[in-house]
């Protein structure tokens, strides 16, 4: 996949896929409080896009026709349910459950620059084996961001988050990746959850990447949901799925989205 040009940004595109990535991340605090059993997912698909316009900013997925398909995504949200990786559709009729795990994935766009992030859920108790594949996803996303330094190699993101993934005997799908965002949603360079050590080109100064491991409990494989959007896991068995929008700067990388887990906990009360 080759996608219109690379993610080096203009300080002042930074500071406005910023702002972008500001009100992504309050968006998530926003939704916590409904990720409940027996909340439907277009209750959070319609608070969701309530919310990003009342900042008068955008959904970015809303009408995207994405690289890789030939249609275009009708929603503010990916919602994705246990065995779903990404690209799960919000319908009235999904409810969420007791013991389910919910990916939220989302885009806003505000003044031409995006920003993208997903975050995944549990549903009230969740057994220990899925709170581990939760906790593996989110240690990973780190992993790779350590990675995102200036003038190192981008394989070096996939080979940390793969080796991390791995060492839990858990896997990571080939065909699922991050990018590079900002003037658009998605851009080069493609940024691979596997790769070889001091392989690849080497990551520039403000380049904006999404870094998005998404982790699979069995097989890598995957195959395309019955609804013609999901992708699930060949398997059957669950998937999670982390994201973040950050800039490689000279002092490191700096995330530009955020969400703390605190919202989730509150979520319980
Ligand atoms: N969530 C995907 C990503 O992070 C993009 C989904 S685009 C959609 O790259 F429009 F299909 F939702
Ligand atoms: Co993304």
């Amino acid at each position: 996949m080759m996608y219109e040009d690379w993610a080096i940004h203009t300080p002042e595109e930074i500071r406005g896929i910023a702002a972008a990535a500001d009100i992504l991340s309050r968006l998530f605090g926003e939704l916590a409080p409904y990720v409940v059993a027996g909340m439907s997912t277009m209750e959070l698909e319609e608070r969701a896009e309530a919310f990003i316009r009342s900042e008068g900013a955008e959904p970015a997925f809303k009408g995207y026709r994405p690289p890789f398909e030939n249609k275009t995504y009708p929603y503010t949200l990916c919602i994705s349910i246990d065995d779903q990786v990404v690209h799960g559709l919000p319908a009235p009729a999904r409810i969420l459950q007791k013991g389910q795990i919910v990916s939220i994935d989302c885009g806003v766009r505000l003044a031409g620059m995006h920003a993208d992030m997903a975050y995944t859920f549990a549903v009230g108790e969740i057994p220990p084996p899925l709170q581990r594949l939760l906790w593996v996803t989110e240690r990973a996303l780190e992993r790779g961001i350590q990675q995102a330094q200036v003038g190192a190699p981008l394989g070096n993101i996939g080979h940390a988050i793969h080796t991390f993934v791995k060492s839990y005997t858990f896997a990571v799908s080939e065909q699922l990746t991050g990018h590079g965002v900002g003037r658009a949603m998605h851009m080069e360079p493609e940024v691979p959850n596997i790769g070889k050590a001091g392989k690849g080109p080497r990551l520039w100064e403000n380049l904006v990447i999404a870094i998005e491991p998404m982790v699979q409990m069995g097989t890598a494989r995957v195959r395309r949901g019955s609804d013609g959007w999901s992708v699930c896991t060949y398997d059957g068995k669950p998937a999670a799925h982390y994201e973040h929008t950050i800039v490689v700067e000279k002092n490191g990388p700096r995330v530009l989205t955020s969400f703390e887990p605190i919202h989730k906990a509150l979520a319980h009360v």
